[in-house]
């Protein structure tokens, strides 16, 4: 067996399939861009959807990625299995609509046994097909030689994420012998494609050929498509002779590097040990890259992935004897292992392990709480004579805490109690349920279409300085099929050359009309959008006759693509100004360049301050004030990164780029249309900064003739204000307000004064009526006062003069009411209590109370029932 490290299994893969004509596509940010349907990028075919479902056609349709990727169904497992991950790599390569099952097959098995690539011994491999797929089969026993005992037919292997491309998969196994397996020889799982560990499954071909409609219908697509998916980590542990894939190059730096922090624990002290060791390296490396990618830790969707991997890696620590912030010291090591292929970790080293060192250090806050809370817990379940912890209780410890459920359960088994896993799972399955119902119901990829994807035309764009050029119609598609003429309705269409601007990175699409060269209007284009080769594709209303081979001019609205582009250089920008405000981590997420306003998204962890925003805002204004020049240039990236423009996140380049320069301040790649000069843009104004979940933030902001509307608005209310406040001048405002406010103070003040001396008069009033009932001295009146606060001051005066031995006082506004009972020492010690009395009356107005022997209150809903509950005192102390 060859010995190999991760960085040449992996240069292997990509090295082998280059050879056989594919472009080696780099890794792409684990963030999916532009895909609301996923969480986590989760496989190399996840970032080539598009040409998947045919939106975009590839410049080369033979693809192979190494690509970094994050699954979070089985985080449980993680650490207890010899395989289960969160972050993993997947080694692929794709075919799209180019070379088929055949090659897919010969080619899978020529990289793994072959002499010159990986040289596994042939007899430990074994692949499992789809029942139906006879061609599959035929292929690996006829071509490939495998007996057909090493060929397994499975019914599930058929790979289908609802509506897209799909079809049958053939997967590969790898024999790692008996010593491995976790189950017997004779166990019915004991074989390739069953729930074992001896049988390793390395890879799996995917062979796409049909089309699962919105109907859920299969039909056969128009063009096939291979897809495959090797596990890095997998065929690590076996060229290095590895029990699991932790005791790779992969993860065992990561392992020693926490052993040198967990003092006395290591590595190899006993199972239980070994898992948390595994945990902690698992799931540093999925934080760190995840962190590396610009998700952030929070309480929602992928924030909150992260926030419960690293909660989880935190107790594991724990567990360790590690009780300090100790996983970002991890870091480094995670970047050194991965330096080759993904050198971004220690480029964002510092960045990463702020975010990741923040967090542990909160947890560890909330940590001794909810130690707090199990103690608690189990002390009240023994107070109680319980015998049980309930598994909503593991599950809140769990899920609020990050507590790890065998902790939870250990503390309490230790305390000698039973825990209730079973209602824990349930709990567990619930909040699964919940998660999926969250989830997008979006088709994941979208229904191939031929129509589209066979147009090979040229269509150049010529619309960055003008608005108006002659254009040859060259495609018309009505009704799905390409047509040479149209008159009627709705329709396509493809020109050789066109002004009009496609919706594309953020910047939304022109409008306009289309005219004959005689001036008549034949279309109204109402959307473009981009071909699957790229072409501008116009959306019309025909008004008129269109027809294949004729000139037309092309007309744009040029007020609305005036607008345009003063918030799209202004967006670039605001970008800028962003990261010289808040720091470099402040990343574009998402951005939306309209005519009448503009809409940015950037990843930060915190709320922007109104200093920030402001500070933002005068930058971007002192930008436009100094008429800055907007040049633009085409060059290829490498250049372009010399330049120092500024890369979008995750975004894949071409060759060929495009680089906006604002006078030198910022300096972007950018395909979008920009005015020329940056006075232009007139006026900047942000008019709100809110957080749209999971770390990221979102600005809008206007320019030009809307940012002076708002600043009018804005102004036109301000002097509204100054007028109803009198103010002079608009200047004067603030101080007239804050005296205003401080009159109001005033007021209020005064106002308390004197209701509680008008209280205190109706006291006077009140203490003088004092019935005897058998030597009983009762004081029950209605009163007039606003609360039971000024109630409370006549107990109070009642009780210092002594006035009589029972107070009952009653007030109401509105269908509010409000009672009071007081009662002296005496009556207390005759058995006579404040409480008691108030429960009995308080149901006559409709409410209910409570209080303490000398002193009761109750609320009510029901003033008419006053003189009732007033009366009710007499007869309650003649009954006592
Ligand atoms: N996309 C296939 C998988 O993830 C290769 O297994």
């Amino acid at each position: 067996m060859k010995q190999l490290s991760s960085v040449e299994v992996r240069q292997l893969f990509l090295a082998f399939f280059k050879s056989k004509g594919h472009s080696i596509e780099p890794s792409a940010s684990l963030v999916p861009i532009e895909d609301p349907t996923l969480l986590w990028i989760n496989s190399g075919v996840a970032t080539l959807k598009k040409y998947f479902d045919g939106t975009v056609v590839p410049e080369n349709p033979r693809i192979t990625n190494a690509q970094k990727s994050i699954r979070t169904n089985d985080i449980e497992n993680v650490g207890k299995t010899a395989r289960h991950h969160t972050m993993f790599e997947m080694l692929g390569n794709f075919s799209i609509g180019d070379y088929f099952k055949k090659e897919a097959i010969h080619w899978a098995w020529e990289l793994l046994t072959s002499e010159d690539w990986y040289a596994l011994d042939k007899s430990k491999l074994y692949v499992t097909v789809y029942p139906e797929d006879t061609e599959a089969r035929r292929i690996w026993h006829e071509e490939i030689g495998l007996p057909n005992e090493s060929i397994i037919d499975i019914k599930d292997n058929f790979w289908d994420i609802g509506a897209g491309p799909c079809g049958p998969d053939s997967e590969i196994f790898y024999d790692r012998g008996q010593a491995f397996n976790d189950v017997a020889e004779d166990d019915p799982e004991n074989y390739p494609g069953g729930e074992n560990e001896r049988y390793l499954e390395i890879w799996n071909l995917v062979f796409s050929e049909f089309n699962h409609t919105e109907n859920h219908e299969y039909e056969p697509l128009p063009q096939k498509n291979i897809d495959t998916g090797m596990g890095l980590e997998r065929m690590v542990s076996i060229f290095q002779d590895a029990p699991t894939n932790f005791e790779t190059d992969l993860f065992l730096p990561i392992i020693h590097a926490t052993e040198e922090m967990s003092k006395d624990k290591k590595y190899e002290d006993s199972t239980a040990i070994k898992t948390s060791f595994k945990v902690i390296a698992d799931h540093v490396r999925a934080v760190s890259f995840a962190i590396g990618d610009g998700a952030l830790p929070s309480n929602e969707g992928r924030g909150y992935v992260l926030r419960r991997l690293l909660r989880r890696a935190v107790m594991h620590g724990k567990k360790l004897g590690i009780d300090e912030a100790f996983l970002y010291k991890l870091v480094p090591v995670v970047g050194t292992i991965m330096e080759s292929y993904y050198p971004e970790i220690l480029e964002k080293q510092d960045f990463i392990q702020k975010i990741i060192k923040t967090e542990e250090e909160r947890f560890h806050e909330t940590i001794n709480d909810g130690l707090q809370i199990i103690t608690d817990l189990i002390g009240e379940l023994k107070e109680e004579g319980k015998d049980t912890l309930l598994g909503k209780d593991i599950f809140k410890l769990y899920d609020t805490y990050g507590f790890p459920v065998e902790l939870t359960e250990e503390m309490a088994e230790e305390e000698g109690l039973k825990v209730d896993h079973d209602g824990f799972e349930i709990e567990m399955t619930a909040q699964r349920d919940r998660a999926r119902a969250a989830r997008s119901t979006e088709n994941s990829m979208n229904v191939q279409s031929a129509v589209l994807t066979d147009i090979k035309v040229n269509s150049e764009f010529i619309g960055y300085d003008k608005t108006i050029a002659e254009a040859t119609l060259e495609i018309i598609i009505q009704h799905d099929e390409k047509q040479d003429s149209a008159a009627k309705d709705d329709a396509q269409l493809i020109f050789d050359v066109t002004p009009f601007y496609a919706e594309m990175g953020g910047q939304v699409a022109d409008k306009g009309i289309i005219k004959t060269l005689e001036g008549n209007t034949v279309a109204k284009v109402v959307e473009v959008k981009k071909a699957p080769n790229g072409q501008a594709l116009h959306f019309v209303e025909l008004i008129g006759e269109v027809k294949t081979g004729q000139s037309y001019q092309l007309v744009v609205d040029q007020e609305m693509r005036a607008k345009i582009i003063k918030n799209h250089t202004v967006t670039h920008l605001l970008h800028r100004a962003l990261k010289d405000v808040l720091g470099e981590h402040a990343n574009q997420a998402g951005s939306l360049v309209s005519p009448g306003y503009l809409r940015f998204d950037f990843t930060h962890f915190e709320q922007v301050t109104p200093e920030e925003l402001s500070q933002m805002e005068q930058i971007v204004n002192e930008k436009i004030w100094a008429s800055l020049p907007v040049e633009t240039v085409e060059t290829d990236i490498s250049t372009a990164k010399e330049m120092g423009a500024m890369a979008l996140f995750g975004e894949k380049y071409g060759k060929e780029v495009r680089v906006v320069n604002i006078g030198g301040y910022s300096i972007e790649l950018c395909g979008g249309v920009h005015v020329k000069n940056t006075s232009d843009i007139g006026i900047f104004k942000i008019t709100s900064e809110s957080g749209i979940g999971a770390g990221v933030r979102r600005i809008e902001a206007v320019t030009s003739k809307e940012a002076f509307e708002v600043l009018h608005e804005e102004e036109m209310a301000l002097k509204e204000v100054a007028h109803l406040v009198k103010a002079p001048q608009l200047k004067e405002v603030v101080s007239k307000v804050t005296s205003l406010q401080e009159q109001l103070r005033e007021l209020q003040k005064e106002n308390e004064a004197l209701s509680s001396k008008l209280a205190n008069a109706e006291g006077d009033q009140i203490f003088k009526n004092i019935q005897d009932i058998s030597g009983v001295k009762v004081i029950a009146e209605k009163v007039n006062v606003k609360d039971m606060n000024q109630l409370r001051q006549l107990a109070d005066q009642w009780k210092q003069n002594n006035y009589s031995d029972i107070l009952v006082l009653g007030t109401s506004q509105g269908d509010k009411v409000n009672l009071l009972a007081a009662m002296t020492k005496e009556m207390n010690e005759k058995g006579f209590k404040a409480g008691d009395l108030i429960k009995t009356i308080a149901p006559l107005v409709g409410g209910g109370g409570g209080g303490r022997p000398n002193m009761a209150q109750a609320g009510g809903k029901k003033p008419e029932g006053m003189e009732d509950a007033l009366s009710a005192v007499l007869d309650w102390i003649k009954e006592k």
